[in-house]
């Protein structure tokens, strides 16, 4: 049986997000917190395109606030699988500020690594991706470095102490 292999456009995904009063922080801006749940629950929506069923979130390893995001603002979150390893998917989730005439201005980053699971939440095999653009090949190459990079991180964080302090 020949392995299944999808493009990075089967499973982009994008949500559109009015700010209310009560996503707010004290300062009357986005609470972080708020935009973070909900940039892991897009890129689950994107993990679970690709990969035809459940996944989990196993870590996000980058996450910038680069503008501050208002009460009445409307973003636009657009997500997609930049690499993906066995079981394993990175996927990159851009945020904008929309203002009226649809003009985008990006807020914010994050790469975050999803694994498909199984019905006993064991890694399960994902759908090789299928690169096509210019701008997809450079994803792909650099979101394999990425991967290399974070299982150093894990290998080093195994061999540290990891008592609870107190
Ligand atoms: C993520 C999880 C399923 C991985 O299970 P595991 O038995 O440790 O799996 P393995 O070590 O065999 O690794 C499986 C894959 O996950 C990747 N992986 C494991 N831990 C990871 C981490 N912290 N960050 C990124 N990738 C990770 C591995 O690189 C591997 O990728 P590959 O299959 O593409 O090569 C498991 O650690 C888990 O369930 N964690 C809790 C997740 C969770 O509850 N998230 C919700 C937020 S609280």
């Amino acid at each position: 049986m020949s392995e299944s292999i999808k493009p990075v456009s089967y499973s982009v995904s994008e949500q559109t997000q009015l700010i209310m009063a009560q996503h707010s922080n004290r300062s009357g801006r986005l609470f972080g917190g708020q935009l973070m749940a909900w940039i892991d629950i897009l890129a689950g929506v994107v993990a679970f395109r690709h990969s035809d069923g459940d996944c989990t979130t196993a870590s996000v390893d980058y996450l910038s606030f680069e503008k501050p995001i208002s009460v009445k603002d409307l973003i636009v979150m657009h997500g997609k699988v930049t690499y993906v390893g066995n079981s394993s998917m990175e996927i990159r989730v851009d945020t904008f500020i929309e203002s009226p005439g649809l003009v985008h201005e990006h807020a914010n980053r994050a790469y975050l690594t999803f694994v498909a699971i199984d019905d006993e939440g064991r890694p399960r095999r994902v759908p090789r991706l299928d690169p096509q653009t210019d701008e997809e090949k450079a994803e792909y190459a650099a979101g394999l470095e990425r991967a290399r990079l974070r299982r150093e991180r894990r290998k080093k964080k195994d061999s540290a102490e990891m008592a609870y302090p107190y």
